[in-house]
């Protein structure tokens, strides 16, 4: 774990210049330089027409075996990017086995899934079309699909430029709207940039408690997250019957049992239950048990809501979207066949 002191930049500044002059430099914003959390920037979009195509795909049911369940079914762009539940529901009604991650701002992360096993968004977004317990699809049936729709194959040539059309570009056009969903502006963002209203006293007190109690040690970055796999656990055992292992399920090396990528806390407001095995309902117990097994800390009722109220403070600008109308079947498009 890396010990990250958030005092440690200022200092040095005053080692070398004498307190009271480092005092007078420190302006607002060269405060907030050093905070080891960073503001969210907007998407700049390269290619809008790819990111357009990459929305319907984001959209289509017909992605599924089922001709219902599409990425939003479980990464519901309404409800924070996730599906607000234990673990999500899968083709013909399976139980998921493991929490949905948020998709907003996961184009941040160092990699994709809990365990990582996904290098990229594009590498991920091939994963729940032919996953049984997800989209039960194939891939080859999925580009079949949208072979078979002119709307679709004529809008695959004008992006991609050529005739290919098959999973590779479905990943990459799906990846590519992925990039846009992020969510700048939190009003803590707001307070970063220097506006000193953005967030009122008690709120800043959790931020101080959360850089003090060391939370900011795995929870940093623009993601407060998002940029290391650490041990779920770390001074005690957590305790649950979910049976992901973590790391280790991809690496093999056994030390990495139980180390999962430390999620984002991005809008962690809006997308609860929480931890991989979905077992806190509530912010407050999230924060109650992250004090306990990662920092061997209880915290007093007022600390907890001082903590949850800095959590509430970043949640920002949601996506705006304009739900994409899909190009119709054509005849000769398999029809889907849900209850078989
Ligand atoms: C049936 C529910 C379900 C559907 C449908 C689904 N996902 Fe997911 N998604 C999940 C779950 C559960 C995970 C976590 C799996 C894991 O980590 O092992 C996940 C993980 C992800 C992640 C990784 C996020 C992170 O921070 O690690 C991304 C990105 C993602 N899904 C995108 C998609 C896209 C794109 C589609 C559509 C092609 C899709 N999902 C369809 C449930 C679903
Ligand atoms: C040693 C690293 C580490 C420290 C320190 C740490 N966390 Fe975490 N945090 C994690 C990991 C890893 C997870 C995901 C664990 C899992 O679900 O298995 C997590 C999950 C969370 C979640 C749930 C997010 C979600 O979407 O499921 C919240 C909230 C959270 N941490 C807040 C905190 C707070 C507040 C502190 C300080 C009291 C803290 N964490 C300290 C590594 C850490």
């Amino acid at each position: 774990m890396k010990n990250i002191s958030p005092l440690s930049g200022r200092g040095l500044l005053r080692g070398a210049l004498g307190a009271a002059a480092a005092a007078a430099m420190l302006s607002a914003a060269a405060v907030r330089a050093q905070e080891p959390v960073q503001p969210i920037e907007a998407a700049k979009v390269a290619d809008p027409a790819r990111v357009e195509l990459g929305k319907k795909l984001w959209f289509d049911p017909r992605l599924s075996r089922s001709g219902f369940i599409s990425c939003n079914s479980c990464h519901n762009l309404s409800t924070g990017g996730a599906d607000n539940l234990k673990t999500s529901i899968g083709d013909k009604w399976q139980k998921g086995p493991i929490n949905s991650p948020t998709v907003l701002n996961s184009s941040l992360n160092l990699a994709q899934f809990w365990d990582g096993r996904a290098k990229d968004l594009k590498e991920q977004a091939g994963g729940p079309i032919a996953n049984p317990g997800e989209m039960a699809f194939t891939h080859d049936l999925a580009v079949d699909m949208l072979r078979s729709i002119p709307q679709y194959v004529a809008e695959f040539r004008q992006v991609f430029g050529n005739d290919r059309l098959g999973i590779s570009e479905v990943t990459a056009a799906i990846a590519a709207f992925e990039e846009t969903l992020v969510t700048p502006n939190a009003r803590f963002d707001r307070w970063l940039k220097g506006d000193m209203k953005a967030i009122n006293e008690q709120e800043l007190r959790g931020y101080q408690l959360f850089k003090a109690s060391g939370c900011v040690a795995c929870h940093n970055g623009p993601n407060l997250g998002g940029n290391s796999f650490q041990k779920m656990g770390l001074v005690e055992a957590y305790k649950t019957d979910n049976p992901a292992e973590g790391r280790s399920a991809v690496t093999g090396n056994d030390a990495e049992r139980f180390n999962f990528k430390v999620p984002t806390l991005r809008n962690v407001e809006l997308t609860y239950p929480y931890f991989h095995d979905g077992a806190a309902d509530t912010l407050a117990e999230a924060v109650d048990t992250m004090g306990k097994i990662q920092l061997g800390k209880t915290f007093t009722p007022v600390e907890n809501r001082d903590i949850v109220a800095f959590l509430k403070t970043l949640t920002g600008d949601q996506p705006q979207l304009t739900l994409p109308i899909l190009p119709p079947s054509s005849d000769t498009t398999k029809r889907p066949q849900p209850f078989e």
